[in-house]
């Protein structure tokens, strides 16, 4: 599945507003006391155009690497073409579906994703615990989608809405049918099941239409979630466009509300 630097870059202002850097700084912290000189990466995971790094650097110790992976090319030449001079940076371009194993685990101090997990199925999302473990490393997953999704005011078709992106959100994105809305719990499972202690916080977008950032998120998110309820449901089609329709104008009147529910995990290696 692919996504713009475009896309990326306006959902950038609600992530960062959204994020629980409770969790951050606790991994932070985590870091200072348990963190070993050999462990010389932190690996985020899906980077994008680097928007996880970008907002995690400046919280976590300066002493390590960063190696940014992800399979889109483009995005990874966005992300190194942020780095100032003398920022220790790397991209890599991996498959994460089919090249999880083969990242260097055994230097790899933190694990960081945003807006990935979502994505991904209860296999893979198995083979990352199964990895880490091994790997005694902390992750941290920022910014999952939990399948909240309210609009002020409501509109009759909100809740039809909300229950075919959700069931959308649950085909295959390159990972396996993906786990959509469920993917923070079930990752709380399998990690806890590897001994970690598992902590997760609410990390919702909080959208208002009066303010132009938020507008200019709004507009693609609403077209983008009709489409995929069309996609869902095609007997649906006109449906989903109509309920678009009414909900763009009330973006355009400066009139719409909307919470988008995220979760944030932080998974910390039991003592060895
Ligand atoms: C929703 S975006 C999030 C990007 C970035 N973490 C952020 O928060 O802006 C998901 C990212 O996962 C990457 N991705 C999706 N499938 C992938 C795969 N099979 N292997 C590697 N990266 C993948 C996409 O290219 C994209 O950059």
């Amino acid at each position: 599945m692919s996504f713009s630097e475009h896309w990326l870059a306006l959902r950038q202002h609600a992530d960062s507003s959204a994020r629980a850097d409770a969790l951050a700084q606790a991994a932070a912290d985590w870091l200072q006391r348990h963190g070993t000189p050999d462990r010389t990466l932190y690996m985020d995971l899906g980077s994008g155009s680097g928007a996880n790094w970008l907002h995690l650097a400046p919280l976590l110790s300066a002493h390590r690497q960063w190696l940014l992976v992800d399979n889109d090319a483009a995005l990874l030449a966005s992300a190194q073409a942020r780095c100032s001079a003398g920022t220790s940076v790397r991209t890599q371009r991996s498959d994460l579906a089919s090249q999880l194993s083969t990242l260097p685990w055994d230097q790899v101090a933190l694990v960081s994703a945003s807006a990935l997990l979502d994505l991904v199925s209860q296999t893979w999302l198995e083979q990352l615990a199964a990895l880490a473990a091994a790997a005694n490393v902390p992750l941290l997953c920022a910014l999952s989608y939990d399948g909240r999704l309210v609009l002020q005011q409501s509109d009759v078709d909100d809740e039809w809405l909300r229950s075919a992106v959700n069931a959308h959100q649950r085909g295959n994105k390159g990972f396996g049918p993906a786990l959509g809305p469920d993917a923070t719990q079930v990752a709380a499972e399998l990690l806890r099941d590897q001994h970690y202690w598992v902590g997760t916080h609410d990390s919702d977008w909080q959208l208002n239409a009066a303010d132009a950032r938020d507008a200019a998120l709004l507009r693609p998110l609403i077209e983008g979630w009709a489409e995929a309820a069309a996609e869902q449901f095609p007997a649906e089609a006109q449906r989903a466009s109509h309920w678009a329709a009414r909900r763009l104008a009330c973006v355009a009147r400066g009139e719409l509300q909307v919470t988008v529910g995220h979760k944030d995990l932080l998974a910390l290696p039991a003592p060895r």
